[in-house]
């Protein structure tokens, strides 16, 4: 039995320092100490066989050679944890005073910025967003807002029209189907495509499926087949309001604008309203708004040097949007009760308010992808 043990005690202190990792060392564990098969265990199950005085050293050496064998392996363990978390404190190395790495951000483009405080504005008030399609037809873009083929006032908006080789894109009235080219020319119900000439048009499609009273507001992209300069481009961005219930009058639009204004550009500003034309409107009106660079003295700022505030062009005024007092003849092409219900309706550049906000001398900036330009909002 000693000798056993001896051996016992020889392979343990030769293999479990040897071992190389922890699953080793719990093989080794099992091999020794296992509850079922371990060297020691059946050594200590052998012990009820032995005469008694023989009995009591062999179990005392066995505890012992116990005792040292667990030893060995706690000694191993901590070893092996050590050099685990050297190889992983290696691994994982990490430089603190290194310079970080720049993340790129992207920015919103300015036009963006100013839709949303133009929709916050207006939600304040009460009113809701809504948007139509881009591609619209000529009934809605059109004849449903009292400009119908042939009337002069079509060429306040020159038009993109959607054709094909053959002939003009068309939608079917009843069904929404699409057809290109010739041969539904002469049906009624199919009306052409355009890119839309004003936002507009979605005062139509809103009213068509509402009744007052009516609270909205539509920015959106549109497009107009033009020559472009600093002013003006093919496609830019307009929001368009309506507001109908049964006692408006233009006193409620002044009120509703001249806090738009004042809360666009934060500051204490003056309108006048100029008697001009829109076929959807009656009486319709431009908005001028003070100048917000001079105030409205037409002088330039101390601040800009001498001469005239070249952003008013020195009249004091910025001519901002349209607008007036819906016509009869909109709500009769809705499907109102004529004499029902009145109010008003406005269109304004998004591009423009965005240009007066900034700073911005370009319209064609706003497209040109240039990052310089961008980076700045
Ligand atoms: N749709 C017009 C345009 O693009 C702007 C406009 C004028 C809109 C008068 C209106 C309005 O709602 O009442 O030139």
């Amino acid at each position: 039995m000693h000798d056993e043990l001896k051996k016992i005690e020889k392979a343990a202190c030769d293999e479990i320092p040897g071992a190389k990792n922890r699953d080793t060392l719990d093989d080794l564990k099992i091999k020794f100490l296992g509850r079922e098969r371990g060297a020691l265990t059946l050594i200590l199950r052998g012990l009820k066989n032995l005469p008694a005085p023989d009995r009591k050293t062999a179990g005392e050496e066995a505890n012992r050679l116990r005792g040292v064998v667990e030893e060995l392996v706690k000694k191993k363990l901590n070893e092996l944890k050590k050099t685990e978390l050297d190889s992983i404190l290696k691994k994982e190395w990490l430089d603190v005073t290194r310079p970080g790495v720049k993340k790129e951000r992207g920015s919103l483009h300015p036009i963006t910025r100013v839709r949303r405080e133009v929709e916050q504005i207006f939600c304040s008030m009460g009113f809701s967003v809504v948007e139509g399609p881009e591609v619209e037809t000529e009934w809605y873009n059109f004849d449903a807002l009292n400009i119908p083929k042939d009337h002069p006032a079509r060429d306040m908006w020159d038009t993109f029209w959607l054709k094909t080789e053959r002939g003009m894109w068309k939608v079917e009235g009843g069904t929404g189907k699409v057809f290109g080219g010739t041969g539904h020319t002469l049906r009624s119900t199919f009306h052409n495509l355009l890119l839309r000439t004003h936002t507009s048009p979605v005062q139509i499609r809103y009213m068509q499926k509402h009744n007052p009273p009516i609270r909205i507001i539509a920015p959106g992209r549109v497009y107009r087949y033009e020559a472009t300069d600093a002013s003006h481009d093919i496609q830019f961005y307009q929001v368009e309001g309506l507001l109908i219930d049964k006692n408006i009058s233009i006193a409620n639009f002044k009120a509703v604008i001249l806090e738009f204004f004042k809360k666009m550009f934060l500051k204490e500003v003056k309108i006048r309203l100029r008697p001009s034309y829109f076929p959807f409107v009656e009486p319709g009106f431009e908005v001028d708004l003070s100048c917000i660079v001079c105030g409205g003295k037409g002088r330039a700022p101390r601040s800009l040097g001498e001469g005239g505030c070249s952003v008013c062009k020195k009249t004091g005024w910025l001519e901002m949007m349209g607008a007036g007092m819906v016509h009869p003849k909109v709500f009769e092409a809705v499907g109102y009760v004529p004499g029902n219900q009145q109010g008003f309706a406005f269109g304004v550049g998004l591009d423009r308010i965005t240009m007066m906000k900034y700073k911005i001398p370009n319209i064609r900036l706003f497209h040109s992808g240039d990052l310089r330009f961008l980076k700045q909002f």
